[in-house]
């Protein structure tokens, strides 16, 4: 029997500094190590067949950085997003986004809608780009769009209310979840969506995953048992 290759990974991608930090480094040379990281697993991805990849590049909470550090990461979005295209086209990989756009620098908000906008007809893998992006930011934000789209005498939300208003109804929950750096936390990533995730946590940092240790991570959910809060039959 084929081995199940989960629909949709999400990524948080941690590490970047101690990264740096262990090498002497400045901390912008960690994401930038960490932005070819990036690369590096996103054609193994798309190579392996998997649909939907969200990587979790910045945080609603991630703006208590310093200036130069917010900036730089920026400019490495922008960077990403300009200099993907060619790759994107020859992989037919489409950019979606997650998170809220207003708050972004009009600059990246620009690169964002236009590589949305090229890629929309592409049918390959999706990458959806968590930037400036909460979980409980994004389940407030979906109830508020519940709120001002309907009627007056619906006063009562129930799960499919919610999930329809998310930043991307149309993609499933993703079924793993990989962390890397070590840390077991979730740090406000697709909170709703990651209700029945399976975690996968490595110790490697960000900078350092190669196709190889996202292999691994496929294997290791493909061991898993699933059984949403049910029993196996
Ligand atoms: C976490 O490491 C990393 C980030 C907050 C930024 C991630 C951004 C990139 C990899 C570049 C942009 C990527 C794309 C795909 C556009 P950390 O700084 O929290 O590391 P630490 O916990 O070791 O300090």
């Amino acid at each position: 029997m084929d081995k199940i290759i989960p629909a949709h990974v999400g990524i948080i991608m941690d590490g970047n500094g101690r990264w740096a930090a262990r090498r002497g480094l400045v901390r912008t040379q960690g994401h930038l190590e960490g932005l070819k990281a990036s690369k590096r697993i996103v054609k193994a991805a798309s190579d392996l067949g998997i649909k939907y990849l969200t990587l979790y590049a910045f945080s609603t909470e991630n703006w208590k950085r310093t200036s130069e550090e917010v900036s730089f990461i920026m400019g490495l979005v922008k960077k990403y997003l300009k200099s993907e295209f060619e790759f994107s086209k020859k992989n037919k990989i489409r950019t979606r986004y997650a998170g809220d756009m207003a708050g972004l620098p009009p600059g990246i908000q620009k690169e964002l809608k236009t590589s949305m906008a090229e890629t929309a007809g592409f049918t390959g893998m999706q990458v959806i780009l968590a930037i400036n992006y909460g979980g409980r930011d994004e389940i407030v934000r979906a109830v508020n769009k519940f709120i001002l789209a309907s009627s007056a005498d619906k006063q009562v939300l129930n799960e499919k209310d919610i999930c329809a208003h998310l930043d991307n109804p149309d993609i499933p929950d993703p079924d793993l979840i990989i962390r890397t750096a070590g840390e077991y936390r979730t740090s406000n990533f697709l909170l709703w969506q990651g209700a029945y995730s399976e975690i996968y946590i490595s110790d490697k940092m960000w900078p350092e995953w190669e196709k190889e240790d996202f292999e691994a991570a496929i294997t290791a959910f493909q061991k898993r048992d699933r059984r949403y809060g049910g029993i196996k039959t």
